[in-house]
């Protein structure tokens, strides 16, 4: 708990470290209520540094007894705070040895080592070590880990921790060890134990090199049946790496556990990932296509880490991007190859621009290498992970794929054992590759969303087409003024028959067809194309290229035309979408001013025309029939009004169902499969037909309603069950209360199924759902202690439900920062991120805006905040 006001770390503050820990072995007593944990560490001194003290950190350690060399210090040759031991000047080389007790059964903040159904886990990144022993926690300190582990044998047979099992036995106590070493140098946060009741699956997979890896999936005895496909997807990904990255698995054992309780989806611990359940364990009947894809997704990114995380590690947690914005990268780049590579970035860009722009933009935006913190775990940020990774596609897109492979062959050779900076990564890749890369480092200094003001004039007498590109950078806390970035455009200018125009700019020799990529690195271009004819419509950012807001002004028609022609598939989506986005905008203008809504023409004969022509890919026509969500309008809103956006959306859905009624029903009866399977094509079929049904749901008509209650009853999956259930969830008739107590009762001892009954009645817009979400609090299903319920009840209704939680009266932000101030002394961490939509209050229309501020200055103003929510709040009113 926090006395002042939280400390502020800096980046430009940075010094190495005073102590290197050569070795680090631990010794663990596991028990509860105590568990004693005794640490030996080999210590030397930085020969760089002029000789100072061994300041160690540590929380909530019971000290019991420290030594050095040997020897038993008395109280008074040492300093003991609330985070600190200081154990004064030591010699160039020694040994400190420490006893503390610790009380993981009262550990609710999931960071340490806590108990998740009462067996044993940890979580260390970013902090959390200092929770178990007292140690230099900070990534650029790397040892080789040794760790004993020692409990009842009946209560936890199963004791796992990193590295390789190297002895075991039974002590004369009865208690039983297990010794685990790990050779390669890591620093704490990658420090992992569990330890109890568990069951695992095996296999083995052979790497390039030959060597044989043990795969273990270890999980509490019920969940046994439901780890095939994280395995399944764990050896993907370990093939992936090595065919796309030329990087191979380095220990002889790789172990995933799967726990309830997590603060976060997954943790790469070295050769022993924890993983929040949600990750790991599916089945047709329990989890969803989507629920499949992110564990195949997550899986991977952990595994990925190995390289970019593990064997090179970040030298601060200001350089997290190094390893989350790779990683992030690599994992997108694993899901693409694995499904359709414009379905992922359709996904992936949909997140960025409705999320992570709404952070750049907000108060609490930060570069993706941030300069200052108060608390890191409050950096764990859509900025740093998804902004990260749209920065490393950049460089992939620049360099192209070999420059880029070249590059990070380099950077892994260069820095394997290292704790380094993002300068270094992008160093390796101008090393490599004989670039620079100088003006795209901004990218990693700079916060806030470049805006891209492009024009395009055609000269029929010169037969030229000139492109002007503006782009600036609106100031972010901080940081008025921006420079210009190296922005990678990707663009094709598609003619009249809707093929591409072969480009040539003034000066070349050759055209080249289809999509070329241009760099821009000033305020302003202007690109002179030559020998063009006829007038084209420009399709611009193909692919997303940057992490950008384009501004062009299109007519209606040359967006039709683009969702029709374009050959570029993300293109052709986004054409949709910004037709539609701006139907909907013209629509709300309609509403607030008291016209009646009238459905346009244009927008429903584009829709008709995907229909009538569905073409191959399922899921991709599946994407293009869905409206942008309310969260990405309200992000394209000056004065967001909820109620505006979601009933001019609302009308416009119902709209199209009416008129497209006919083919809407026959394509949901051509898209139902006698059986149920897993192929992308199965998965597409699925995708479509629940996206027709949810369409034919907005009619509010007993037919389609009785059909959606069928599909409910007869699904054997919880694809098409969810489906049907979250369409009832919906609407006000008796077979939605009927649906949802059979689906409880169905379903009550999985909690990763009640979490998503829990997240549908919390995302219903029905006007009774904040009293709804309120009597579900107190429901057995919920559970304020773990993060997934909190997330599945209240994050859902607060991020997902936009007009209920804005409910104009304010009763969504009461509420809400009610949990924030229930959860705080429990989860910090949780807590913070709940409190996170509450930061966009200088978005919303005044009444909103005073609202929100005022529950934002209602939870500042409370005593013994954490760090964690008093940053985000004081940030975000600051
Ligand atoms: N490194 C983990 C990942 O794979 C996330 C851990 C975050 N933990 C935290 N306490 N902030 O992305
Ligand atoms: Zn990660």
């Amino acid at each position: 708990m926090r006395e002042a006001t939280p400390r502020t770390i800096r980046r430009e503050d940075y010094t190495p470290p005073p102590y290197f820990v050569e070795h680090a072995d631990l010794g663990f007593e596991l028990g509860d209520p105590v568990t004693r944990v005794e640490a030996r560490l080999t210590l030397r001194r930085n020969p760089a540094l002029p000789p100072g003290p061994l300041v160690l950190d540590g929380q909530e350690l019971g000290l019991k007894r420290v030594a050095v060399d040997g020897r038993e210090l008395a109280p008074h040759e040492y300093t003991l705070t609330e985070d600190h031991l200081d154990l004064g000047i030591l010699p160039e080389r020694c040994t400190v040895e420490t006893s503390v007790e610790i009380r993981p059964g009262e550990n609710t903040s999931l960071e340490g080592l806590y108990l998740s159904s009462g067996n044993f886990c940890t979580q260390c990144e970013a902090e959390g070590f200092r929770k178990i022993t007292f140690y230099p926690d900070r990534p650029d300190v790397m040892a080789r880990f040794s760790t004993t582990l020692s409990a009842d044998p009946a209560r936890y047979p199963v004791l796992l921790s990193n590295g390789n099992p190297v002895a075991r036995g039974e002590l004369p106590d009865g208690r039983h060890f297990v010794t685990w070493e790990d050779p390669f140098p890591k620093p704490c946060y990658l420090f992992a134990l569990v330890a109890g009741n568990l069951v695992s699956l095996e296999d083995t997979f052979t790497t390039a090199g030959g060597r044989e890896v043990k795969l273990e999936i270890w999980v509490e005895p019920r969940n046994a049946e439901k780890c095939g496909h994280a395995m399944h997807s764990l050896k993907q990904a370990m093939a992936w790496d090595e065919r796309v990255f030329g990087r191979e698995y380095d220990l002889d054992i790789y172990m995933i556990v799967a726990v309830d309780d997590f603060n976060m989806g997954a943790m790469e611990n070295k050769g022993l990932n924890v993983f929040n359940s949600k990750y790991v364990l599916a089945q047709p009947e329990t989890a969803t296509d989507e629920d499949y894809e992110g564990i195949e997704a997550v899986i991977a990114h952990e595994y990925f880490h190995n390289w970019s995380g593990n064997r090179v590690t970040c030298r601060d947690w200001f350089q997290l991007s190094l390893k989350e914005g790779f990683t992030v990268f690599r994992d997108q780049q694993f899901t693409a190859d694995m499904t359709s590579r414009a379905v992922k970035r359709i996904k992936d860009v949909n997140l960025l621009r409705t999320f992570q722009f709404r952070e750049d933009g907000g108060p609490l935006a930060h570069p993706v290498r941030p300069d200052a913190y108060q608390e890191i775990n409050n950096f764990y940020t859509l900025t740093v992970y998804e902004k990260g990774a749209e920065v490393v596609r950049m460089l992939h897109t620049l360099l192209g794929p070999e420059g880029f492979r070249r590059g990070t062959d380099r950077y892994f050779e260069r820095f394997d054992g290292q704790a380094v900076t993002c300068d270094d990564f992008v160093q390796a890749l101008e090393e490599a590759t004989g670039r620079d890369l100088s003006r795209f480092r901004r990218w990693y200094s700079q916060a806030g969303t470049p805006v891209l003001g492009v024009s395009g004039h055609h000269d029929p007498r010169a037969r030229t087409y000139t492109l002007t590109v503006t782009q600036h950078t609106p100031p972010t806390p901080g940081q008025p003024d921006k420079l210009p970035l190296h922005i990678p455009f990707a663009l094709g200018l598609v003619g009249p028959d809707g093929v591409d125009l072969p480009l040539r700019l003034a000066g070349e020799a050759e055209a080249v067809a289809g999509t070329r990529v241009l760099e821009l690195t000033e305020a302003e271009h202007a690109f002179v194309f030559e020998a063009i004819g006829t007038t084209p419509v420009p399709s611009l950012l193909r692919g997303y290229s940057a992490p950008v807001r384009l501004r062009y002004d299109y007519s209606d028609a040359e967006l039709a035309f683009l969702m029709a022609h374009d050959t570029d598939e993300f293109n052709r989506w986004d054409a949709g979408q910004r037709l539609a986005e701006r139907v909907i905008t013209r629509l709300m203008a309609d509403y607030r001013d008291g016209r009646p809504l009238r459905l346009d023409e244009g927008l429903l004969a584009a829709y008709r025309k995907l229909l009538e022509d569905p073409g191959a890919d399922r899921r991709l026509l599946a994407q293009a029939l869905m409206l942008p969500s309310e969260a990405y309008l309200a992000e394209q809103s000056d004065a967001i009004d909820p109620e505006a956006i979601h009933n001019a959306r609302e009308f416009l859905r119902h709209a199209l169902a009416q008129e497209l009624r006919p083919i809407l029903l026959e394509s949901y009866h051509a898209h139902r499969d006698p059986d149920y399977r897993v192929s992308p094509e199965a998965i597409g079929r699925r995708r479509l037909k629940n996206v027709c049904l949810g369409y034919l749901m907005a009619l509010h008509d007993e037919t389609i309603q009785a059909l959606c209650m069928t599909q409910y009853r007869e699904a054997d999956n919880m694809t098409d069950a969810m489906a049907a259930l979250a369409a009832l969830a919906q609407v006000d008739i008796p077979g939605r209360i009927e649906a949802l107590a059979h689906f409880h009762g169905r379903w009550r001892d999985d909690p990763l199924v009640m979490d998503k009954w829990l997240a549908l009645q919390a995302t219903s817009s029905l006007p009774g759902t904040l009293e709804e979400v309120k009597r579900l609090t107190r429901h057995p299903a919920f559970n304020l202690r773990n993060p997934n319920k909190v997330r599945a009840l209240i994050g859902a209704f607060a991020s997902g439900n936009p007009v209920r939680f804005h409910d104009p009266s304010g009763a969504g932000y009461l509420f809400l920062a009610d949990r924030v101030l229930e959860l705080d002394p429990l989860n910090p961490q949780v807590a913070a991120r709940l409190l996170t939509p509450l930061t966009q209050w200088r978005r919303y229309e005044p009444g909103r805006r005073a609202l929100m501020a005022g529950e934002l200055k209602r939870v500042l103003a409370t005593p013994q905040l954490s760090k964690d929510v008093y940053e985000i709040a004081s940030k975000a009113l600051g």
